[in-house]
């Protein structure tokens, strides 16, 4: 029997420490999960908004162009709140939809209209974001793009308000649900906490084949948690010490669904494709429905999955996403919770909340006399990356250093710095295995630019021994990747305890480009590396 990923990750929980951080404590919401500072938040009562796909400036079958603006507005996200003040593309939280078809290229120019102060505290000893460098700045990724260095958003290269960046998307990659959101260096938490990301969805003939639920039966979700003020004001947590703002992680006391508090959607009793797109700083999901409903998974990060698998609970990490199809037949009259299971920190923290993001209300009649979508049994061909072809294997070490009073206060790839010199070069064409040793008590979403991945498999290892030795002896048998982890990945899950290996086909052009983790906190303070890919 092959296990689940969820059932594979639940059981990696390591005795570390169990200390529950001051920073934690504060944002552990006591009150129950409706309150905000006294204020009660009635649940379902706002309609899901869907992000409107963004037409382009200049249309064509083979090349578009679009000219993006960011910039800051009001947007009000529950009917009981006053709107609250954004930053985001095209004036929307999150940014409109790029929709683009496989072999069409892409320019974008992204203007950065925001103004020239920070709505959140900078931290200034965070490396890239010193009182040397203007406090607001941009620079757009698209995660999950096969792109060249130039259009990759590296984190240096980004722009002050008034100036542009200009990027080429030449999509030659399948079909897939990616998305672009700000990777500025040392405030990339802060500026998608405001809300500058967005979707972008590559379709291809191979996928219209399928006749999977579309047109307003495919709709992209994306999972946001955030803190609110009794004003409906973003507020994010600051560290102990004034100067020094920086916080290891954020969890909101709130979960936004495409820019809402608890929105509720009515569906129609048939098959819809949701895109769901873990797009929150740092918080893991762990979704399922009450009463139960499965998810038929899809796709994942880079595209369809060879084949669709069931699952009851959908665990996403962030920037992860999961293509799956609920299908609300024979369900008519009925509502649907999408519950949140997971503990923060992922997975050996104290506190769940907040526990429901959304409702689904059964009561539209069919639009059609029938439901004429399919899953098929067969969805794509990902052929299996055999360990035999790859030429290399890179240990990497996932580590958190704390301050004499156990306060974590920086986290590093291998313990170097993102201005050391480049230790990852693979040669372009080339296939490596990357392994990912994590000591850490947390789960870290290891995240690679420009390519996709597979994943292979986790193994636990003696953790005290490693930090007495840096040996890495393993204590149990390998689990090889669950089914819905066996597409193509751009962002992997690390649990702690364990080594979690991938192999990579390095291909694209050559260049500097970067890896890191996901959880943006922990990016912003240099779990973060450039890799060169070598021409
Ligand atoms: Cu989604 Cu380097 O980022
Ligand atoms: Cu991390």
């Amino acid at each position: 029997m092959k296990l689940t990923r969820r059932q594979i990750l639940a059981g990696c929980g390591f005795a570390g420490a169990a200390l529950l951080p001051s920073y934690l404590a504060a944002q552990s919401d006591e009150a129950g999960p409706n309150t905000l500072s006294g204020v009660w938040l009635e649940p379902f009562v706002d309609p899901l908004p869907v992000p409107r796909i963004l037409t382009p400036t200049v249309d064509g079958l083979e090349s578009q162009r679009y000219a993006i603006g960011m910039s800051e507005f009001q947007q009000k996200v529950h009917r009981d709140l006053p709107p609250t003040t954004f930053w985001g593309y095209e004036g929307s939280m999150p940014g409109p939809t790029i929709a683009v078809r496989r072999g069409c290229t892409v320019h974008v120019e992204w203007r950065n209209q925001l103004p020239s102060q920070h709505r959140l505290a900078v931290d200034h000893n965070l490396s890239g974001a010193g009182t040397d460098v203007p406090e607001v700045r941009a620079v757009v990724h698209l995660h999950g793009g096969h792109v060249a260095p130039d259009s990759d958003g590296y984190p240096d290269d980004w722009v002050t308000p008034g100036a542009a960046q200009k990027t080429v998307y030449p999509n030659q990659q399948p079909a897939a649900t990616l998305f672009y959101h700000d990777h500025a260096m040392g405030i990339t938490r802060l500026n998608n906490m405001m809300g500058l990301a967005g979707f972008y969805l590559i379709r291809d003939p191979e996928e219209d084949q399928l006749r999977l639920p579309s047109g307003p039966y495919d709709i992209p979700l994306a999972i946001q948690d955030r803190t609110l003020d009794a004003r409906g004001q973003l507020a994010y947590p600051v560290g102990p010490a004034t100067d020094a703002p920086w916080v290891p992680e954020f969890f909101g006391t709130h979960v936004l669904v495409n820019g809402r508090v608890w929105p509720f959607l009515n569906v129609e009793p048939r098959r819809y494709r949701f895109r769901m797109l873990n797009a929150s700083n740092s918080r893991v999901y762990e979704l399922s429905f009450v009463p139960e409903q499965p998810f038929v998974q899809i796709g994942s990060d880079g595209g369809l999955l060879a084949g669709p698998v069931t699952l009851n609970r959908l665990l996403l990490a962030p920037a992860e996403r999961a293509d799956v199809i609920v299908d609300f037949s024979g369900r008519e009259g009925h509502r649907l919770t999408l519950m949140n299971h997971a503990p923060a920190p992922y997975p050996s923290g104290g506190t769940l909340s907040p526990r429901f993001l959304m409702q689904f209300r059964v009561r539209r009649p069919l639009a059609a006399i029938a439901d004429t979508s399919e899953i098929p049994t067969r969805l794509a061909d990902i052929p299996r990356l055999q360990e035999s072809a790859a030429v290399k294997t890179r240990r990497h070490t996932l580590r958190e250093y704390m301050t004499a009073d156990a306060r974590l206060h920086r986290v590093l790839l291998n313990g170097m710095r993102f201005s050391d010199p480049i230790t990852e070069d693979p040669l372009n064409g080339s296939t490596e295995i990357w392994e990912f040793v994590n000591p850490t008590i947390d789960a870290h979403p290891i995240h690679l630019h420009a390519i996709h991945f597979q994943s292979l498999d986790r193994r636990r290892f003696d953790v005290r021994r490693h930090e007495r030795t840096s040996e890495v002896v393993y204590t149990r048998q390998a689990i090889p990747a669950a089914p819905e982890e066996s597409g193509w990945k751009d962002t992997i899950l690390c649990p702690p305890g364990q080594v979690t290996r991938v192999i990579i086909p390095f291909k694209g052009t050559p260049g500097k480009f970067v890896w890191h983790c996901h959880m943006l906190e922990h990016e912003d303070n240099e779990m973060m590396r450039p890799y060169l890919l070598q021409g």
